[in-house]
């Protein structure tokens, strides 16, 4: 598969099968997130890979905020959190001069490269932002220094129709570019 495929491929996957992702699956996706890149090579990512049943279930039931049902999200046999490592240079020197956020941006293209790196594989995922940080920090065990962002779920897609068809409709190009 390539970028272009994976691309048009990827969906947000709300429905898993049990079977369990292999590790040397799940590396294949750190490592396209281990690659990406950042402002000034910070690298300000953290990622925790949570497959045990427990801790998912306190992830599910504890963590998101109310509003959103996301008890599906327990039947993804991985969940990969998402941190962002606080650094002097990108959370504070560089926003002051340019009023720019880098950390945030470098962890959305962190993600996405999973994402797609997942996709390839044959795998689903979904970015789900809806959290309490504070605590998702207890559950993967994280210090202080490191905020959890987002999770990612992982796994194999129940619906395989959801793979073929990207469900949600997007702005056309006309709507959100200008060419100067
Ligand atoms: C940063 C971010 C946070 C998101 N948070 C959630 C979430 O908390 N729960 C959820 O079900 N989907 C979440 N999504 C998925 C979006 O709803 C989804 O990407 C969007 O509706 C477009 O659909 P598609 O991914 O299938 O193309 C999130 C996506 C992103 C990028």
């Amino acid at each position: 598969m390539d970028v272009d495929e994976a691309i048009h491929k990827r969906f947000s996957c709300r429905s898993y099968r049990s079977e369990p992702v292999p590790d040397e699956l799940v590396r294949k996706v750190l490592e396209a997130g281990r690659l990406a890149p950042s402002a000034c090579n910070k690298q300000p990512w953290r990622f925790a890979v949570v497959t045990d049943h427990e801790s998912r279930r306190r992830i599910v039931e504890e963590c998101f905020l109310p509003g959103i049902r996301m008890e599906w999200a327990l039947a993804a046999p991985v969940h990969i959190v998402l941190g962002m490592a606080k650094s002097i240079v990108t959370h504070m020197a560089a926003p002051a001069v340019s009023g720019v956020d880098y950390p945030w941006v470098d962890l959305g293209i962190a993600g996405e490269h999973m994402v797609l790196q997942a996709t390839e594989l044959g795998l689903g995922t979904c970015w789900i932002g809806w959290i309490k940080p504070r605590v998702v920090r207890t559950v993967v065990d994280w210090p202080g220094g490191v905020k959890p962002v987002a999770l990612i779920t992982l796994g194999y897609p129940a619906d395989e129709e959801g793979r073929e068809k990207r469900q949600s409709k997007r702005k056309p190009l006309s709507d959100i570019t200008k060419w100067v």
